[in-house]
């Protein structure tokens, strides 16, 4: 069956002919994962995190990445920069508004490359020219117009995006796609961005655009749908049915509020049901999904909702007895794709305090991690403490490594250096002892609490002096049974910020430290950042 085949072009429904690389059918895969996945999470990703999912979405074999959005900052330009460079196939990306200098800095970050695109934007809607940009549409049309022009003069691929296009009335729609097609847009990008459209209304939206627009035929149309609704999947897809030939998507479906369009869905719909939908396929290479799918998850601390379509924990799962009755006498009774198909395999137990630096280098590769994006002589040493304090490591172990490792190498203020606690039994009071690293110095601090978490709490807010108050507190099992360690999540408030830490060790109390530790982190780097801007201000 064509859904066990991983290879790149194979494209087949239940029992149908491989359909081999036909360039018409070819549905481009634009991965926003970097930048529309990464503007809603709680927490930025750091420079090296992105550059590792960037790779093994490259390896995933997505035609597109778009890294970021250079204009943001200074620290986003020079990740897009080296992004660009470290791809081996996909085109680098970023995002502009329709401002010259937004341009300017993704061909900065860009410039240099044999080949990249530009993705600028603009609103098309009523409501957002109207109350956001306090624009008219011919004034929208000019902006269009002027700045795929001045991209053209940078790059040969140019995008172009006419934001909230799922509320934009039809008429104005067709003209700003003509405009923009006539002033060298490459690809033309159709959003939904609030997810607000039916499928067949979507679908309507698209097939009028090809009827009317003359030279539509000039350059492919992408689209670009949200999941407020829930119909990002069904509405990229009716969009392909009716000739739209790149959708943009979010590994796991991350994204701004419900999120994006999944990866994994369209891909494996493609793959499955392609030629109901005309034969059309895409160069994702099926069986990484699973991989791609962890390690996203694992990165960006979103774990995967165990019911998500392809991905969830739960996804292969047969529970009824009559499901799992059917399955016994033929997988398919209840099975349209098998978890092998995407990539999954068991968690296998691999590793223990006498495993090798090469075999920690190996099952890193294993898990997408490519050499140069991390310290293995770091990861090494702490991989170590962690087999001596678990006897067994597991691959999950070894991801939740990689990501607070990481964490733990940002230019932090505060690090952990010791923990002790007396807590339970009758008429004892939590007491706890910590001992921090402050810059150079060292401090230790005593204190009580209704609780041990509570007590090391109090103590690390003393010494930081950041007086953080706890709005959301979590812990997760990663892994499983008497295995398992503990992830803890705070959102922790400070002048009426919201600020998100997370922690992980075998023993829950230090995880909850460490978690409290690297959200006080997050408060001493945003402050620095502001002091700097205001001074800068004042010096202007
Ligand atoms: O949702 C949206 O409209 C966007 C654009 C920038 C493409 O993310
Ligand atoms: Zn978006």
């Amino acid at each position: 069956m064509g859904h066990s085949d991983g290879g790149r072009f194979a494209v087949s429904d239940q029992g149908g002919n491989l359909n081999m690389a036909d360039e018409k059918n070819h549905v481009y895969i634009f991965d926003t994962t970097l930048r529309d996945g990464e503007q809603a999470l709680m927490r930025s990703l750091t420079p090296t995190q992105k550059l590792q999912l960037a790779m093994m979405l490259d390896e995933l074999g997505v035609d597109v990445i778009e890294a970021g959005f250079p204009i943001s900052s200074p620290g986003d330009l020079k990740s897009v920069h080296d992004i660009g460079h470290a791809l081996k196939h996909a085109t680098c990306c970023g995002l502009s508004r329709t401002l010259e200098k937004d341009i300017d800095a993704v061909h900065e970050a860009l410039s240099g490359l044999d080949h990249y695109r530009i993705h600028t934007f603009v609103a098309t809607s009523n409501i957002h020219m109207k109350d956001k940009l306090h624009k008219d549409f011919d004034q929208i049309v000019q902006m269009c117009d002027h700045c795929v022009r001045y991209a053209r003069n940078y790059t040969d691929d140019v995008e172009f995006s006419c934001e909230d296009a799922g509320r934009t009335p039809i008429d104005h729609l067709c003209r700003i796609v003509e405009t923009a097609i006539n002033a060298g847009a490459t690809t033309v990008n159709i959003p939904d961005t609030v997810g607000y459209t039916l499928p067949y209304e979507f679908g309507g939206i698209i097939k009028t655009l090809f009827n009317r627009v003359p030279n539509i035929d000039k350059a492919r149309i992408s689209v670009h749908c949200h999941n407020d609704l829930g119909m990002a999947t069904a509405n990229s897809l009716t969009a392909v049915m009716e000739g739209a030939r790149q959708i943009e998507v979010c590994m796991n479906g991350l994204g701004e509020r419900a999120g994006n369009c999944s990866l994994e869905e369209v891909v494996m719909a493609m793959k499955l049901r392609g030629n109901y939908m005309n034969g059309v396929y895409t160069n994702v290479v099926a069986n990484n999904i699973a991989r791609a799918s962890k390690m996203v998850a694992t990165v960006c601390n979103e774990p995967v909702p165990s019911h998500k379509a392809i991905v969830g924990s739960n996804a292969f799962a047969h529970s009824s007895g009559i499901h799992q009755d059917g399955v016994l006498k033929n997988k398919q009774t209840y099975e349209i794709l098998t978890p092998e198909s995407v990539g999954f395999k068991e968690n296998k137990l691999h590793m223990t305090a006498r495993s090798g630096r090469h075999m920690i280098k190996a099952e890193l590769e294993k898990l997408g991690y490519r050499e140069g994006t991390y310290n293995l002589d770091d990861i090494y040493q702490r991989f170590l403490k962690l087999a001596d304090r678990k006897g067994q490591v597991f691959d999950y172990d070894l991801e939740a490594l990689m990501y607070f490792s990481q964490d733990e190498d940002e230019e932090n203020q505060f690090t952990l250096d010791n923990l002790s606690v007396l807590s339970g039994g009758k008429n004892v009071i939590p007491t706890a002892s910590v001992r921090i690293r402050i810059g150079k110095r060292t401090r230790t601090e005593s204190g009580t609490g209704n609780g041990p978490v509570d007590a090391v709490f109090n103590c690390i807010n003393h010494l930081t002096g950041l007086k953080l108050k706890l709005d959301s507190f979590s812990i997760t099992a990663k892994g499983q049974g008497m295995d398992a360690q503990g992830q803890v999540n705070v959102d922790a408030v400070h002048n009426g910020r919201h600020y998100y830490g997370s922690g992980i060790s075998t023993d829950v109390i230090e995880a909850s430290a460490r978690a409290l530790i690297s959200a006080s982190n997050s408060v001493f780097r945003t402050e620095l950042i502001e002091e700097g801007r205001k001074k800068k201000d004042e010096k202007d």
